[in-house]
């Protein structure tokens, strides 16, 4: 057996490159090595080639999504055994720090959102996993494997940093603002709560057009020229939105976000961010608004791999395109002019 492998390596800015690589061995009891078997690229992949990641250098195997069999475990990790199929998580999470401890293995010290960012990432033939029991999930029988990648970042974002942290509940309005592969995670989950109006705000037509057909109950297509304000002001009896989910992680769209909040409402962000935005206090400070921030913990996949078990989230309609390893470039270029393209999330088949 070789024991090189292929790995979509952030050469340079802007630069995604494959390249021939070791394949990872296990270094610690609790690491488990997978073969992937499908990943996909997020939006977050495209801003570290930006270069608005900071903790992420040249020459890392970017990725954090896809599935896998586990390939070899070490002594330590119990739940898991060659063979087995998996979803990989977003975070990696030792269970046992004070963060993992109070639910939020986003900040585990140990762990985080280190896959693709810190270390080698899931865009790889074989992929070191630490933490294995914490960080990797059963796939399911009655679900598809592209449905269930959705589970490693795509969900569990939109409903913990959008649904959750937005206090979306019965009756209220959400809008949110991009609907890339993450901003329709946030849709799709935050029907689970009933809101009477999702109104899904974004530049490109077709991804407005996609939103509608997975559930939006409204769209704006923000256009330049646009009077977005005006127009959710319109649907909204001119109060504005309970929760507004920023899902895009530039300034003009945070600043749009504090242009339609409601009194009593909440901004959720859960776009990343490679520069300052403003905070309009001037015109925030008597209006009972809650912030807020959030990296995803995915301390909810367990819930939402039940309810894709179940047929209550589809996911399957987020996936356009599909490559084989060998295409990765073209994957890129493909998510990376999306609009062009008419793409959400592409599927890459090792
Ligand atoms: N907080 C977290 O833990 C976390 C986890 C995963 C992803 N993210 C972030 O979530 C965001 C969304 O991810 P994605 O994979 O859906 O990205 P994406 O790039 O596919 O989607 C972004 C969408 O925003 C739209 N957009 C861009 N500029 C806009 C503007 N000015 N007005 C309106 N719409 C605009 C684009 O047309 C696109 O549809 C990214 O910032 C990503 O980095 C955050
Ligand atoms: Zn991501
Ligand atoms: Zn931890």
């Amino acid at each position: 057996m070789s024991d090189t492998m292929k790995a979509l390596v952030f050469s340079a800015k802007g630069q995604p490159t494959l390249q021939d690589r070791p394949q990872p061995a296990i270094l610690k009891a609790t690491d488990a090595i997978v073969k992937m078997v499908k990943t996909t690229i997020c939006g977050t992949d495209l801003h570290i080639l930006k270069g608005d990641v900071a903790t992420c250098d040249t020459g890392r195997i970017l990725g954090h999504e896809g599935v896998a069999v586990v390939q070899s475990v070490g002594d330590g990790v119990a739940r898991f055994k060659p063979g087995d199929n998996v979803i990989v998580s977003c975070i990696t999470s030792c269970s046992s720090c004070e963060y993992c401890r109070k639910g939020m293995p986003s900040h585990c010290i140990d762990g985080g959102w280190i896959l693709g960012n810190t270390i080698d990432g899931t865009q790889a033939e074989f992929v070191r996993i630490p933490y294995a029991d914490g960080s990797l999930h059963p796939m399911v029988k009655s679900a598809t494997a592209e449905e269930q990648v959705m589970i490693s970042d795509v969900l569990p974002t939109g409903f913990e940093c959008g649904v959750l942290n937005g206090k979306v509940a019965p009756g209220n309005s959400v809008a949110i603002v991009g609907g890339g592969p993450v901003g329709l995670g946030a849709m799709i989950t935050s029907k689970l709560y009933s809101p009477s109006q999702i109104i899904m705000i974004d530049l490109d037509a077709n991804r407005i057009e996609m939103a509608k057909t997975l559930g939006a109950t409204h769209g704006i297509v923000s256009a330049q020229g646009t009077d977005v304000v005006g127009a959710v002001m319109g649907l909204t009896g001119g109060k504005g939105v309970d929760t507004v989910i920023e899902a895009v992680g530039v300034p003009a769209t945070f600043e749009l976000c504090q242009e339609i909040v409601a009194p009593g409402g909440t901004i959720a962000n859960l776009g990343v961010h490679g520069c300052k935005v403003d905070l309009h206090l001037e015109k925030l400070w008597d209006r009972n608004i809650t912030i807020t921030t959030r990296l995803v913990d995915a301390s909810t996949s367990p819930m939402l791999i039940k309810l894709v078990d179940a047929g209550t989230l589809k996911t399957a309609g987020l996936v356009t395109h599909t490559y084989k390893f060998s295409e990765m470039a073209k994957a890129y270029d493909t998510f990376g002019a999306a609009a062009k393209n008419n793409a959400l999330k592409v599927i890459i088949n090792f």
